[in-house]
């Protein structure tokens, strides 16, 4: 029997600056290791000081990451955009995917966030369709 899936959309204030390289391939390193074990899939981006994620997995999985989140120095101010059952993934495959944003998408995700309650729905699809063009390239 397969667990319940849930997704998880949230931002963040970055307290160090989302800039650095080296900030963010470490947070990856680290997200990729751990949700590989629990289960866990995503997509994270660095945008402007600020985190922008998608998790998917079990409810056990994503309850207790988000509390080691909330315990993270590296960002403050967790705010859960979207939290819900799901049928299936949108990020199957990547235990934590971090798309290249072409600058459409940057502007996109910079209107989505500017309104007062940005839709969940709207990031998920954003961040896969980064991730679908960043293939394309790689191709
Ligand atoms: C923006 C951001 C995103 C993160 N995403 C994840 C994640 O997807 N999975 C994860 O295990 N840790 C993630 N972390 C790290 C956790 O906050 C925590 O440091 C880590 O899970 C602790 O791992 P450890 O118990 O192996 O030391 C993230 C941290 C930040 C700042």
């Amino acid at each position: 029997m397969t667990l319940p899936l849930e997704r998880l959309v949230y931002e963040s204030a970055a307290t160090g600056t989302t800039e650095s390289v080296l900030n963010l391939a470490v947070i990856l390193a680290e997200s990729q290791r751990n949700n590989d074990q629990r289960g866990l899939t995503g997509a994270l981006a660095a945008h402007r000081e600020r985190y922008v994620q998608v998790i998917e997995g079990p409810v056990a999985a994503l309850d207790s990451l988000l509390r080691r989140l909330t315990d993270d120095p590296r960002h403050r101010h967790i705010r859960v955009l979207d939290r819900r059952a799901i049928a299936e993934r949108q990020f199957e495959g990547w235990s934590m995917a971090s798309p290249r944003f072409n600058p459409q998408m940057s502007e996109a995700l910079d209107r989505l966030m500017a309104e007062p309650d940005p839709s969940g729905g709207l990031i998920v699809r954003l961040l896969r369709e980064a991730l679908d063009a960043d293939r394309t390239l790689a191709a």
